[in-house]
């Protein structure tokens, strides 16, 4: 790793960050009193966040292991999270030991532990940068000596886009990536979503907008960030509805997913 890459992060634990309260959801340790009052919060309006996130997990599983099955080596994840039991490094080496993968989060704790599970393999590393900044992810030099972006790449925005605003240009940010994926690259995203339930993801964006601003988006609008990409069967379904292993389907669900390959 550079010396970039291991600069000090600032860590702000008053502060509640997504990446903290999704731990919490996930039944981590990895969070603080700021972050689980989000956490229980939001739990009051969506009991099912646990579920949800868990569900979201499990959808990373099955598209990163058949990306990886379909022949990309390369795993660029954006808004990556804190480590949990199976990471995408864990899935995709499992089906193809050569693969490098990037993880990629603005929490400077996720670039701290991280690096503590990282420490000794040498192709998998982690890079505190901003999703927002597509150029400079592209241009880090821990994502330039892991990924040859003349090869197909995974790119994976699994609950980040919903904290991109349309005033931020999410769209801009996944064509600017796209633009850097030869074919044969996929897009594994999901996103958070009031379809299902409009009047409670209102109360739930109005009860953390002091911490985040979320937004929700519909599923036309999350389809949209898969123009110039092949949607895979099913397209863009609940996350738990992704080509799912059992039959074990929500009723509300918060999260729209899906997988693209560019032709
Ligand atoms: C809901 S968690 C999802 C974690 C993981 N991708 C998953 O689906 O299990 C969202 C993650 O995105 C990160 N994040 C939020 N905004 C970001 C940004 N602008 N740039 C990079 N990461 C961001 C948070 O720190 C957090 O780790």
């Amino acid at each position: 790793m550079t010396d970039e890459g291991r600069a000090r992060p600032k860590l702000d634990t008053s502060i509640a960050h997504p990446a903290r309260v999704y731990d919490y959801w996930l039944g981590g340790k990895d969070n603080y009193a700021a972050d689980r009052e989000v956490a229980e919060r939001v739990l009051a309006i969506v009991p099912e966040a646990p579920r949800s996130v868990r569900a979201n997990r499990a959808f990373l599983k099955r598209a990163v292991r058949l990306t990886a099955e379909a022949g990309v080596r390369q795993f660029l994840d954006i808004g990556s999270g804190l480590p949990t039991a199976e990471n995408s490094h864990d899935i995709a080496q499992q089906v193809r030991p050569d693969a490098h993968v990037v993880y990629v989060d603005n929490d400077p704790i996720v670039l701290v532990h991280g690096n503590a599970l990282l420490a000794g393999t040498g192709s998998t590393t982690v890079v505190q940068s901003d999703a927002r900044d597509p150029e400079a992810i592209l241009g880090h030099p821990e994502v330039r000596r892991h990924i040859d972006f003349g090869q197909p790449v995974a790119v994976l925005l699994l609950g980040v886009l919903h904290f991109v605003p349309d005033d931020q240009d999410p769209y801009g940010i996944v064509a600017r990536l796209a633009k850097a994926m030869v074919p044969g690259s996929h897009l594994i995203l999901s996103h958070l979503t009031g379809d299902s339930d409009p009047e409670n993801a209102k109360r739930f964006l109005e009860s953390v907008n002091r911490e985040a601003r979320a937004v929700v988006r519909t599923r036309e609008e999350v389809q949209r960030f898969f123009d110039g990409f092949e949607l895979l069967d099913p397209g863009v379904v609940p996350v738990d509805r992704w080509r799912p292993d059992g039959p074990d389907a929500m009723k509300r669900f918060w999260l729209w997913a899906g997988v693209g390959r560019k032709a």
